[in-house]
């Protein structure tokens, strides 16, 4: 029977189990120990976990997988992915092969720079306000410096702080956008501790300046927080080979190396032009870049947000990758804002996520922007290759077999002669069963 309850995060992990198996499940004894069978066997690194957040009662196992091969600027990596949809490592795997054959992936960091707010309401004159705006600046960088010492001796911190006046559209409301270098982090404390104190001292000035009236004085701060918004935080990667080079992979598909180019270009070119194409062509590069992006302990919610904004930066949502073909030539290419980092937050409190940066060589925060761009547009690659040429379920089915074979309840060897009879077959839900029915009935 389900039940409301207080003070629930002060129970014991155990109690916690305890309650939840009693009210929510018919089976309460097995739930308790099905659940406590998935806490890591060492209770220190069980620990690190909790830490991760509130009322955590058990660890959620998801693979962490891995793509080799992938050339990127010239230096070979196996990339960290954690994803559950079967198909994504492997076409990622197949993508990274396809170009290392083909000089590879470039990418070029074009900014670093990170955004952030302090949003209030101010009913003075904007003249006054913009007029008394340099000293404000002034006041609020040389009064978080304690705060920005370290980043600056990192070669980071404030870069720039701008008065923006919205009253036409909310009467009073004003903003200040503050740009900011993290270097190898992310930089979200650090963005919100100094936009507080911003904040704070922004009040601070305005209640203290000599001079104002009564409404000048009068300021109020909604709120200070970074924005997951950074359109100068981004890296280009792309692809390119002479078209001729798709002569063995379009062969395969019966088609000529330029009708395979052609085609894949018009599939780019329809998600530039249809948001609902776009949504899901874009969700195809998310699907690599959110596997890196996990796996080495990065926030996958604020880049997801941030890639979809950037994808509708002109007003209409539109593909995040570019296709030319043009004399000859194959370029397929991906801009992307991501701001990651590679030291704080989880990236090495959390024990495969700093084995993941490992793996990468411990990249610099750019270099791995360069890494997790060249995964989404490999995926993307991928996506669009099956697409356009055999179809996504031929593959997606195929890599889904074990899953449904799991799900049947296969054993080894009936696994073994499922993999082997739909080697050339259609995967289907109601074909495997009844390829196990009649598998079953003659084994007996
Ligand atoms: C499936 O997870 C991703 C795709 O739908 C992407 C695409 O359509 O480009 C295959």
């Amino acid at each position: 029977m389900s039940t409301a309850i207080s003070g629930f995060s002060k129970l014991t992990k155990r109690e916690k189990i305890q309650w939840l198996a009693t009210h929510f499940f018919t089976d309460a004894m097995e739930v308790e120990q099905e659940i406590l069978a998935w806490q890591h066997p060492d209770q220190q690194q069980q620990k690190v976990l909790d830490g991760f957040t509130e009322n955590a009662i058990a660890n959620f196992p998801l693979p962490l997988s891995v793509a080799p091969n992938f050339l990127i600027n010239g230096k070979l990596y196996a990339v960290p992915m954690v994803i559950e949809e079967s198909s994504v490592v492997a076409a990622a795997s197949s993508a990274a092969k396809f170009w290392m054959d083909r000089g590879g992936f470039h990418a070029q960091v074009l900014g670093t720079t990170k955004l952030g707010q302090v949003h209030f309401l101010w009913n003075g004159a904007p003249e006054k306000i913009n007029a008394l705006f340099p000293e404000i600046k002034q006041y609020l960088i040389s009064n978080a410096g304690d705060l920005t010492a370290n980043m600056e001796k990192r070669g980071g911190g404030i870069l720039d702080i701008q008065l923006l006046n919205f009253t036409d559209l909310e009467p009073g409301y004003y903003q200040l956008r503050a740009s900011f270098e993290t270097c190898d982090s992310m930089g979200a404390n650090f963005i919100n501790t100094v936009l507080e104190r911003f904040a704070s001292l922004l009040e601070q000035f305005l209640t203290t300046f000599p001079d104002l009236s009564d409404t000048e004085r009068d300021v109020e701060v909604i709120m200070s927080i970074l924005s997951n918004y950074t359109p100068e935080c981004v890296v280009h990667a792309w692809v390119e080979c002479p078209i001729a080079s798709f002569a063995q992979l379009a062969q395969s598909q019966g088609m000529d190396a330029y009708q395979l180019a052609h085609r894949f270009a018009v599939a780019v070119r329809i998600a530039e032009i249809d948001p609902y194409r776009a949504t899901t062509h874009n969700k195809g590069i998310f699907n690599g870049i959110d596997a890196v992006v996990l796996a080495t302990g990065n926030d996958f919610r604020a880049i997801e947000a941030c890639g979809h904004t950037y994808a509708a930066r002109d007003g209409q949502y539109r593909s995040l990758s570019k296709c030319t073909v043009q004399n000859d030539l194959f370029r397929f290419e991906l801009k992307i804002p991501l701001a990651l980092g590679t030291v704080g937050g989880l990236t090495k409190l959390h024990p495969l996520a700093k084995r993941s940066l490992e793996m990468l060589g411990n990249p610099s925060a750019a270099e791995l922007m360069t890494i997790v761009a060249s995964v989404g547009l490999a995926q993307n690659f991928g996506a669009v290759r099956s697409l356009v040429t055999t179809g996504i379920q031929q593959g997606h089915m195929k890599m889904h077999l074990t899953n449904m074979l799991n799900h049947l309840g296969a054993t080894d060897e009936e696994a073994a002669a499922a993999q082997g009879y739909f080697m050339h077959q259609t995967v289907s839900f109601s074909s495997l069963r009844t390829f196990l029915d009649e598998h079953r009935k003659v084994s007996l």
